[in-house]
């Protein structure tokens, strides 16, 4: 590492769960695979494509508010904290609150080694004064501070309402992790999607040049490159829904005719229009994410929308005992 102000920690098992990941999903019916295999290269960088297009609201609208917003922010949880990122691989929205926040240091926490110390790097030389202790690890699965982090209040950052890849209950439940996490008096800065218009959900999630088509079919070309799959993209389809039941989009692959499929050793049939469930992204009113966010041990500190009532941005604190 040739930045001082950078300590990098790999803290990932490498055991390899895709494959049983993969093999499991596609056993039962319906069949599904969880969402956090989109992103190998390909898949972050057609993320990336998602977050410019014009009908994907929630990350312009968010960084919008972050901006908008940064002073007031600060104001309410202070400088020196500790900053801590799940999922921080790009590090990109933390821009905007550093300048305020000036946080003794930063803890940016990603699955993607190349990605997360890229991300850190870039980082330093924009702010070099600020302590970054950089953590490899699965932030769904063990989420634990490098042993070299600095004291401070606690300050979690988790926004792009990654939080709506979870049902409800593993929201709560990761939402007690991360009060685990910060402690006594610490802080969530967090960015939740809100529910709205049916058009401008299913829009944002099957959008006219077909990006997020591509993003959901990419995960196919994963499996036959890493796994020695068959998938014959052209005989699946992306699809996107919003089900207002239960308040969430949902993704799948569509099978286009009866086929079968061969991952190594193993073969899977489907029937045609049978799906492939890849992902759900959950909205929230303003007063269900508080509501749900109580549950884990957090009290609302403070709330912030866009003119349009697109997206939320909440500072939470951990509840006093
Ligand atoms: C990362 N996550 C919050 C995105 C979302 O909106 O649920 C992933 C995504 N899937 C399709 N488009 C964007």
């Amino acid at each position: 590492m040739n930045n001082n102000n950078i300590q990098f920690h790999d803290l990932h098992s490498s055991r390899n769960e895709f494959a049983s990941d993969v093999l499991s999903g596609l056993s039962h019916r319906p069949a599904s695979i969880p969402p956090k295999y989109f992103y190998d290269a390909k898949g972050s960088k057609l993320f990336d494509a998602i977050t410019e297009l014009p009908e994907y609201y929630p990350t312009r609208t968010e960084i919008g508010i972050l901006s908008v917003n940064a002073a007031q922010i600060a104001q309410h949880v202070g400088t020196g904290s500790l900053l801590v990122e799940p999922g921080g691989g790009s590090c990109a929205k933390v821009h905007i609150l550093l300048q305020g926040l000036k946080p003794r240091a930063y803890v940016p926490m990603d699955i993607s080694k190349d990605h997360l110390q890229l991300a850190a790097e870039e980082l330093a030389i924009a702010f070099p004064w600020l302590e970054i202790h950089a953590a490899c690890t699965d932030y769904t699965k063990e989420m634990c501070l490098p042993p070299s982090a600095p004291k401070g209040t606690h300050v979690a950052f988790f926004p792009g309402s990654s939080i709506g890849n979870f049902d409800p209950d593993g929201a709560v439940n990761f939402l007690q992790t991360i009060v685990d996490l910060v402690g006594p008096g610490g802080y969530l800065i967090i960015g939740v999607d809100l529910k709205k218009n049916k058009q401008i959900l299913e829009a944002a999630y099957d959008d006219a040049a077909g990006i997020t088509a591509l993003f959901n079919l990419n995960l196919l070309t994963r499996i036959n490159r890493e796994l020695d799959g068959n998938f014959d993209l052209s005989k699946w389809q992306h699809k996107a829904i919003y089900n207002d039941e239960v308040g969430r989009i949902e993704m799948y692959l569509v099978s286009q005719m009866d086929q079968t499929v061969k991952i190594k050793d193993s073969a899977f049939s489907f029937a045609k229009g049978e799906t492939i469930h890849t992902e759900n992204s959950y909205k929230y009113t303003r007063d269900e994410f508080i509501t749900l966010a109580a549950k884990a041990g957090f009290q609302s500190e403070a709330l912030w929308v866009d003119e349009n009532n697109l997206f939320s941005v909440h500072l939470f604190r951990v509840q006093d005992i």
